[in-house]
């Protein structure tokens, strides 16, 4: 008998995960959640609540921090990524920015773009060619400063150049970890343009971040994630509409008046 084809409008399933960091420190417990072909998905969440690091069980990075999956599973497609590495993720189309935008601060952009996508062996020029092409039409700035040291960017180029180095490897799901943090908010409106743009183009977005109107006015369906358990999940307008993310998330207080 025949292989199954391979699933190729796959969707991430989060199943009934449980993970724990060294022996004893539960992170999350029982966490399920999906992310459809090319949809957007939105995590929210206070501090430590677990956001990073279901980001981190995804993409094979959680050995990394000395964490485990110790239940569930996570599939992305026909493909089980728990317990497997970043390699295996990549290979499978999941890439993950990660938070703090960690970029190579001593290489140049052109060079921080290249690493993008190691991993993915026998590439063909043409294929490399075509994600920098994208990734300078997403971020012209980014062409113009190809020779650059990275760390010399500002805090918002570094966050697109975090971003661009995950388009080299073309994923087809791409997580994003608070990528708004710290940024103005000239440069949070360009960072969700951007976010819309990439999922135009076909990439599947699961978008963690504490601001949550910005992730609510992107998504198609949220989740939030109160210490490492789904407090909350629905579709991103119907959350935007409860109390407790108003409360919470959107900076409202308890009469409905905006928080300073
Ligand atoms: N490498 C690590 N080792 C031990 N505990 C960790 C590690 N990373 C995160 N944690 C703990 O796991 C919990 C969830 O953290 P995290 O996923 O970073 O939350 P969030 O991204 O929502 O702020 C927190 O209690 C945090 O202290
Ligand atoms: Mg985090």
């Amino acid at each position: 008998m025949p292989e199954a084809p391979p699933d190729d409008e796959p969707a991430l399933h989060v199943e009934s995960l449980d993970v724990t960091y060294g022996r004893a420190l539960s992170a999350l417990r029982s966490v399920s959640l999906t992310v459809p072909h090319g949809g957007v998905v939105a995590l929210l969440g206070a501090n430590g609540a677990g956001k990073t690091t279901l980001l981190r069980a995804v993409s094979g990075t959680l050995r990394l921090h000395r964490g485990a999956v110790t239940a569930g599973r996570v599939r992305y497609g026909d493909t089980v990524l728990d317990g497997r590495d970043p390699v295996a993720a990549v290979r499978a189309g999941v890439v993950q920015v990660p938070e703090g935008r960690r970029v190579f601060a001593g290489l140049t952009v052109d060079e921080n773009l290249r690493a993008g996508g190691l991993g993915l062996s026998r590439r063909a020029p043409a294929q490399v060619r075509r994600a920098r092409d994208r990734v300078f039409a997403l971020f012209p700035r980014l062409a113009e400063r190809t020779h650059q040291a990275a760390g010399l960017l500002s805090g918002g180029e570094q966050q697109m150049l975090a971003i661009g180095r995950a388009l080299m490897a073309a994923p087809r799901l791409l997580l994003l970890d608070e990528p708004s943090l710290g940024l103005a908010p000239q440069m949070v409106h360009r960072i969700g343009e951007v976010i819309r743009e990439i999922n135009t183009q076909g990439t599947a977005v699961l978008l963690v971040e504490q601001n949550a109107g910005m992730a609510l006015s992107l998504a198609d369906h949220a989740y939030v994630l109160e210490v490492g358990e789904v407090g909350l999940s629905g579709p991103a307008a119907e959350l935007a509409r409860t109390d407790a993310v108003r409360r919470l998330y959107l900076g409202e207080t308890a009469d409905g008046q905006g928080a300073a």
